[in-house]
């Protein structure tokens, strides 16, 4: 069998401040669930949690952090925005750090480069919602563009509320119209996207090296069901470590010096999670081919597009 070790790899964002290669993902995690994750995982040794205001579980996994004992400042949080607030990002930023009962997050980002219209809901997350017609067709807001959200986001490092700000869900394309928009004076620190074998975004990683921009890889292991992680060729390789298939594709993507972010629920999964071992070049390489023959595959597609902002494009 190989060595594990626990991840304790940092990467560095283009703020100069340093952020943990290997995070926890909260998303579908419910507050019971979320609190409990990330209580385990800190306890584990993972030094960076991933949460979005969507997720509706900001508030477990604030306490979870609080209640840990890890001092917050060895805590890297993300938090990120969602589409019914990009008009005002500075109050969503506040509604989030409340609901965390935190003072800061060490990074905010947008979460999809579209708006929708804002909606007030009840609850702990108000706004936190798809908006829809009454035939279901989603309500964007096409007098606004991320461009303008980005004008606004750019600011709030200089409140201390959040130490870095990024974008999630951009294409090479809509990256390079906010780094073009004359408002403009920051660049995101990272780029946080769908990322496995069967979509490795080598575009956006090469755009990123060239502009400073990490790449963080949501859904590593291909999202809820994934078929990745009961493919045949997978597992052959993960037998020869020992590992599973989960603890694999992991390690690629730690291997391509991207963040890494699996989101599981389950104490011993979170905690094989957070195992690196040294993956051999040809059996990387092996795993970089599978797209060959399976084809590309995004598992998190929503349609959404306003007329002049098309995702994933
Ligand atoms: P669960 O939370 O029930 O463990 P991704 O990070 O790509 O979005 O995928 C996470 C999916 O894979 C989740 O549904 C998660 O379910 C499951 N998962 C996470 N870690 C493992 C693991 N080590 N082995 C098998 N399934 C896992």
């Amino acid at each position: 069998m190989v060595q594990l070790t626990n991840s304790t790899t940092e990467l560095k964002l283009n703020t100069g401040a340093s952020i943990p290669q290997l995070g926890l993902g909260t998303w579908r995690s419910t507050e019971e669930e979320a609190y409990n994750a990330v209580i385990s995982a800190l306890k584990d040794g993972y030094r960076h949690i991933d949460s979005a205001a969507i997720y509706e579980n900001e508030i477990p996994v604030g306490k979870a952090i609080r209640d840990s004992g890890v001092p917050r400042e060895e805590i890297f949080v993300t938090t990120k925005l969602w589409s019914t607030q990009q008009r005002d990002p500075a109050a969503a930023l506040d509604a989030s750090l409340k609901r965390l009962g935190l003072e800061y997050v060490d990074l905010y980002l947008m979460h999809w480069p579209v708006a929708f219209v804002a909606k007030v809901t009840d609850g702990d997350y108000p706004g936190m919602t798809v908006p829809r017609d009454d035939e279901g067709k989603v309500l964007m807001d096409e007098d606004w563009h991320f461009t303008k959200t980005w004008e606004k986001l750019q600011e709030l490092p200089s409140t201390g509320k959040t130490k870095a700000v990024g974008v999630c869900n951009f294409s090479v394309k809509n990256l390079k119209e906010l780094l073009a928009a004359k408002t403009t004076k920051l660049v995101p620190a990272v780029n946080q996207v769908e990322s496995h074998p069967l979509l490795p975004q080598d575009e956006l990683l090469e755009f990123g090296k060239e502009h400073g921009i990490l790449i963080e890889a949501y859904s590593p292991l291909g999202s809820l069901g994934s078929p990745l992680l009961k493919d045949e060729e997978l597992q052959a390789i993960a037998d020869k470590y020992e590992v599973s298939i989960a603890q694999l594709l992991i390690n690629w993507g730690l291997k391509r010096n991207t963040v890494v972010l699996p989101k599981s629920v389950h104490k011993e999964r979170v905690e094989s999670n957070l195992k690196v071992f040294e993956l051999k070049q040809q059996d990387f390489d092996q795993v970089t081919n599978l797209i060959k023959t399976h084809g590309e595959q995004r598992f998190v597609a929503p349609d959404w597009k306003t007329h002049d902002v098309t995702l994933f494009e």
